[in-house]
C-alpha cells in the first residue's frame, strides 16, 4: 500500500475511492488528520492531508512525526508527497510538474527526528541521495504516459515559512544550487528515511521564487493551480491503474 501525502492545493483528493478512516495516536502526539484509505484504480492507497482537512495547520506547526509514525504504523510500502512550490530555475515556470531529486534544508526549530532522548540509540541515517529512486522513475514514467511534461530531477530547498522569502534570500538559495523552494519538504523527507520508508515529492511550480517573475510581489495563480491539481490527479490514477 502506497501513501499519498496531500499539500496545501491537495487537501482533499476526489479520486480516492474511499473505504473507511482511521484516526491513529501516536507516541510523538496527533497526525495532521485521521487517516483516509481507499483505492485509486487496483491500489490500496493511504491519504493524508498534511495541513489538516481544513487547512489549516502552518508549515512549521504540522507534525511530521505524528504524520510519518501514522503511516508507517499502518504498513505502507512508500510514500508519495505532493507539495506546492516556488520556481527558481528558468525552466521551473509555473505550471510545471517537477520530480526533485535532492534537498537544501534552510528549516527550522522542526522535530527533525525520531531519534532523541536518551533512551534512544544516536543513529545517523544516510541522506545523500533523499528520494528513492525507485519512486521517482514511476512518477516520472506514470506523468508522461499521461502525456504530460515532467521535469526530472531539481533541488529542492525547505524554508521555514509561513512567509515568503526576499529576492535576496532566493538569490542566496540559487547560489546555493536550489532550483525550487517550498516550506513542507523538511523534515519530512528525512524522517522517511529514519522510517527506511521510499519517500519521492511531486512539486507543482505555481510561482515564481522571489524576485524571479515580472511581477514585484509573488503572485500565486490559483486558477492554474487548480488546473494543474488535475494533472497531479491524472498522474496518480496512470500510477496506480
Ligand atoms: N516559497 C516557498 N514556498 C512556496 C512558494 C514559494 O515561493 N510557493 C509555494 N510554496
Amino acid at each position: 500500500m502506497l501513501a499519498i501525502i496531500g499539500g496545501s492545493s491537495l487537501a482533499k483528493l476526489p479520486i480516492l475511492e474511499v473505504t473507511h478512516r482511521q484516526v491513529v495516536r501516536t507516541p510523538y502526539g496527533d497526525p495532521s488528520c485521521a487517516l483516509t484509505f481507499g483505492r485509486i484504480g487496483m491500489q490500496n492507497v493511504v491519504f493524508i492531508a498534511r495541513h489538516g482537512y481544513g487547512n489549516s495547520i502552518a508549515p512549521h506547526e504540522i507534525n511530521y512525526r505524528a504524520n510519518i509514525w501514522a503511516l508507517h504504523s499502518v504498513g505502507v510500502k512508500g510514500v508519495i508527497a505532493i507539495g506546492s512550490v516556488g520556481g527558481i530555475r528558468p525552466d521551473m515556470v509555473p505550471g510545471s510538474l517537477v520530480i526533485p531529486d535532492n534537498i537544501v534544508d534552510y528549516s527550522w526549530g522542526r522535530k527533525h527526528t525520531f531519534f532523541e532522548g536518551v533512551e534512544k540509540p544516536v543513529i545517523h541515517v544516510d541522506f545523500t541521495h533523499p528520494y528513492d529512486r525507485g519512486l521517482r522513475e514511476r512518477l516520472l514514467l506514470a506523468g508522461r504516459q499521461a502525456g504530460l511534461d515532467m521535469l526530472d530531477g531539481a533541488v529542492y530547498a525547505c524554508t521555514q515559512g509561513p512567509r515568503l522569502e526576499s529576492a535576496a534570500e532566493i538569490v542566496r538559495l540559487e547560489r546555493d544550487g536550489a532550483d525550487l523552494v517550498g516550506m513542507t519538504g523538511m523534515p519530512e523527507a528525512a524522517l522517511a528515511g529514519e522510517m527506511k520508508l521510499p519517500y519521492a515529492h511531486l512539486c507543482l511550480v505555481v510561482n515564481w521564487a522571489a524576485g524571479k517573475g515580472r511581477t514585484e510581489v509573488v503572485s500565486f495563480d490559483e486558477a492554474q493551480g487548480a488546473v494543474r491539481m488535475k494533472a497531479v490527479e491524472r498522474i496518480l490514477i496512470t500510477l496506480l491503474m
